[in-house]
């Protein structure tokens, strides 16, 4: 996993209440557990628009919304292998 990919969040009220707080926590473990400081870049946002649909998150440029932790974190390590 030497790859580099940015994983932007965001941490809007609506959100962060829909399920961004869970992510969050589950990504800051998974980097931590997995020593992927320097192959993940974290970066917040305040709102990315479609509130409605979140929680909201972008991987690499992809938009992802409505999914769980789980979910988040499988996108994510798929995206690190590819
Ligand atoms: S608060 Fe996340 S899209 Fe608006």
């Amino acid at each position: 996993m030497a790859k580099k990919i940015t994983v932007e969040l965001c941490m809007g009220s609506s959100c962060f209440a829909r399920g961004n707080s869970e992510i969050l926590q589950a990504l800051e473990s998974f980097i931590a557990e997995r020593g992927l400081e320097d192959n993940i870049e974290l970066v917040g946002h305040l709102c990315l628009g479609k509130c409605n649909e979140g929680p909201n998150l972008r991987i690499d440029g992809t938009d992802y919304s409505g999914i769980g932790s789980e979910e988040a974190i499988a996108l994510i390590a798929r995206a690190l292998e590819e």
